[in-house]
């Protein structure tokens, strides 16, 4: 996906359409060795739920374009290899969990937890000492599983803090959506599609009130932007480097009257250029006592009435394809449906060239801007941004 560099939010109001100039950087890919890609490897990277793999299970992912293998010892601690072993190259979830080790499945090879090879049932002892899978730092926060696969030293964990009033924290359906990360990272940003896109189900009409005004700006962490509406509030929603927004999002339908809005923590995480995961931990201030047991309650309803149902892609693949009128469909999970629709519907991986961006795209016009500013300086071989932790008093809004 070529894309364009856009002046900043001020000169947005200048003129309300400007065309887009073809960049020569790609800002979309995350292949290793691309600019892109050793932009994303500086940070955590959310990989899985936690709920997702058990002690002593192991599976594969694919993550920025690259195979690996994650399992959870005995300890309960994750682990992630590199997804081929180095004798033969079997795949190494085929293998064996052992305390907080991997057997290879093929000629019984095990790895410790850092890589380091531990024993080679037919070789001379001695072989193993030169061995080694390349195993990535891996932690867990918020439900989710997170590996640094940058060089050196990982930066600070948790990424990012969360909101400690009490509540309760789920993460959402895992949703594998057919494009590039980088579409529905600006998704997020975009504020005024809202109105629009979730306007047929009527999940998202409290937002839809009146158009916001949207601004963003550079942060040490990332962006912070602002949605300001005629009413003089503002629903602030926060980006933090390279890929997540933390934002006050409207209740799942059915779980409204217990709890406020959550609060979501949205990890776009590349699997490879053409598609993605949505990571989502979720928030919900709850109180401890009967107003939590009526919300789990409801949860567990929704979850099971959501098992039930199609997938999500599935739906938006049938929306993409005409087979069904979008203002009449209806699903537990409409306002996904309806994003990855819209989103996967541009294409796997846009050429933005021809665009037309406008004042409400000040948000995206803003983080391509920094994105486009780092991925240059990485490929001219330039120091690029410190990141710093992002700071704890900085929170998302409502703004109504
Ligand atoms: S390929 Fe893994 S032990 Fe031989
Ligand atoms: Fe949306």
């Amino acid at each position: 996906m070529n894309i364009s560099s856009k002046p900043s939010a001020a000169a947005a109001k200048a003129e309300p359409v400007r065309k887009a100039k073809k960049l020569d950087i790609d800002l979309a890919s995350t292949k290793p060795g691309t600019p892109g890609g050793i932009f994303m490897r500086q940070f955590w990277i959310a990989v899985a739920r936690s709920q997702d793999i058990g002690a002593g299970k192991a599976k594969p992912i694919r993550i920025m374009s690259e195979e690996f293998a994650l399992y959870r010892g005995a300890s309960g601690k994750a682990h992630c290899v590199d997804a081929r072993c180095p004798h033969r190259f079997a795949q190494m979830h085929l293998g064996w969990v052992e305390g907080d080790d991997i057997r290879c499945v093929y000629h019984g090879w095990k790895f410790d937890g850092s890589g380091r090879c531990v024993e080679q049932p037919a070789e001379e002892p001695g072989f193993a000492r030169k061995v080694k899978i390349k195993a990535y730092p891996c932690d867990e926060y918020l439900g989710l599983i997170w590996v640094y696969f940058g060089e050196g030293q990982p930066p600070a964990f948790p990424p990012f803090p969360h909101r400690d009033t009490p509540g309760v924290i789920d993460v959402w359906n895992v949703e594998h959506v057919p494009c590039n990360y980088l579409q529905s990272f600006e998704n997020s940003m975009d504020e005024v599609h809202v109105a629009f896109t979730h306007a047929p189900g009527g999940s998202h009409a409290k937002l839809s009130l009146d158009l916001p005004l949207i601004s963003a700006e550079e942060t040490d962490w990332g962006m912070l932007r602002l949605g300001k509406r005629k009413t003089g509030l503002a629903r602030q929603s926060l980006h933090y480097a390279p890929n997540v927004t933390r934002v006050i999002v409207p209740p799942q339908p059915g779980m409204d009257g217990v709890g406020g809005w959550p609060e979501i923590y949205f990890s776009f995480t590349p699997v490879d250029d053409e598609n993605h995961l949505w990571l989502l931990p979720a928030h919900t201030q709850v109180a401890e006592g009967p107003e939590r047991d009526a919300y789990k309650a409801k949860r567990a309803q929704f979850e099971k009435t959501l098992a039930e149902s199609r997938k999500s892609v599935e739906l938006a693949r049938e929306l993409m394809q005409g087979k069904h009128n979008y203002a009449d469909v209806r699903h537990p999970d409409l306002a996904v449906v309806q994003d990855i629709a819209v989103q996967a519907g541009q294409g796997r991986n846009v050429d933005r060239s021809r665009e037309h961006l406008g004042r409400s795209d000040a948000g995206i016009i803003a983080w391509r801007k920094i994105l486009s500013r780092e991925l240059r300086l990485i490929a001219e071989g330039k120091p690029s941004k410190r990141w710093k932790p992002p700071p704890a008093d900085i929170k998302p809004t409502l703004g109504f």
